[in-house]
């Protein structure tokens, strides 16, 4: 055999004469290696970790991940506080990392009624704003957006929870402002700004049938107007045990049968318990007061719940690996533990351990079953 027509890696085993101890364990691979044939497999980063300040998250990032996703830095309050005065570079750094990986970058996310400042809706007398200015303005900041980032961002949510979980329109600003038709208009403005880009809805509780329904026409109402729409993002902020996985697999068929792609696209698995007072999904407004009895595994998180929460990965994952032709790619909310919004929502100062990767960046047991898993495909 030629030398020139040895791998690197023989070469080097041929030279050290010790072929057993330099052999890629299997664990030298990551999520995205095993799972390439399915799917992208991503993450969100905060701030410090898209600007490069965390080198052990980086490297979950580089070895596991191919998307990655802003967790905060893309969205209006951050990209435009002040009306004129836009700030992007978070966001560019972010983009660098994720361009010196090749890695597939989704904006999060065009519209949503949170995280976006108040003066979008408000007029000069303090009033709520009239269409024509609202419009102007969720035009002004599409086009900048869209134009600052160009094909550096490769998949856009266009829209963020539009729906309320009985399936009728959230009564948001936007709406308020706007009328029951500014979904369409956004999305009709998304495909003129990034015509590159994918284009998504993205919203929780998409396993609740009402509001699974309400997708699948809106869905339906964008294409039967041309409107182009390329895919739906589930969200995914889960419990143990939570949501029903048979009523998500239903939503999983029902978006794929509109012909878009389907994604997770904010996995997280709680396993603290959820105040009861409290309907589960992912409102962000509610923010309840630390009560220590909801907060059990400060010292850490004992075996049992650990295994527990193993196992529901791995449940789920292989609910995906059944319709991984329908589904182009899952996004955990958060690199590791640590960093989870999981440990502030919707209880300030719990200690929670929703992923895969804990607060030192090790992987859980899960890593592994699930590549595994995805081999076995
Ligand atoms: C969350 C972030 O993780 C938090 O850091 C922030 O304080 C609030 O927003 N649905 C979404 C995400 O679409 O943007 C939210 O992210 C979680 C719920």
């Amino acid at each position: 055999m030629k030398v020139a027509a040895m791998s690197a890696l023989s070469l080097i085993m041929m030279l050290s004469g010790c072929s057993e101890s330099i052999q890629p364990s299997v664990s030298d691979e990551g999520l995205k290696d095993a799972y390439k044939n399915h799917f992208m497999i991503g993450g969100a980063l905060n701030k410090p970790q898209a600007l490069g300040y965390e080198p052990g998250a980086l490297a979950v990032v580089n070895k596991h991940f191919n998307t990655i996703t802003a967790e905060n830095e893309m969205k209006w309050e951050s990209l435009q506080p002040e009306e004129g005065r836009f700030t992007f570079d978070v966001a560019d750094q972010m983009i660098a990392l994720a361009q010196a990986n090749d890695i597939f970058v989704v904006g999060h996310t065009m519209l949503w009624h949170q995280q976006t400042p108040d003066w979008v809706f408000t007029d000069e007398a303090g009033e709520l704003a009239p269409r024509e200015l609202v419009l102007q303005r969720l035009e002004t900041h599409m086009t900048t957006i869209g134009k600052h980032f160009g094909e550096r961002v490769q998949g856009w949510d266009v829209a963020n929870e539009v729906f309320n979980d009985d399936g009728t329109w959230r009564d948001s600003k936007w709406y308020q402002t706007l009328g029951n038709d500014y979904v369409a208009e956004t999305f009709k403005l998304a495909d003129k700004v990034a015509p590159h880009a994918e284009l998504y809805y993205n919203d929780y509780n998409l396993f609740k049938p009402a509001k699974r329904q309400a997708v699948v026409n809106m869905v339906k109402d964008l294409q039967s107007r041309g409107i182009r729409i390329d895919g739906v993002g589930i969200q995914g902020h889960y419990g143990l045990g939570y949501p029903d996985l048979n009523e998500l697999e239903a939503s999983v068929k029902a978006f794929a049968a509109l012909g878009v792609k389907v994604m997770f696209t904010e996995l997280d698995i709680s396993v603290l318990p959820f105040p009861e007072e409290q309907e589960q999904g992912a409102d962000v407004s509610i923010d309840l007061a630390l009560q220590e009895k909801l907060n059990p595994y400060v010292d850490g998180m004992p075996e049992a719940e650990l295994k527990q929460l193993n196992d529901y990965y791995v449940e789920l994952f292989a609910m995906f690996l059944r319709h991984r032709d329908a589904i182009s790619r899952v996004t955990f909310w958060g690199v590791n533990d640590g960093q989870s919004w999981r440990n502030y929502w919707p209880m300030q100062g719990r200690t929670d351990y929703p992923l895969l990767f804990d607060r030192d960046n090790q992987p859980k047991a899960a890593v592994q079953q699930l590549i595994d898993m995805a081999k076995r495909q």
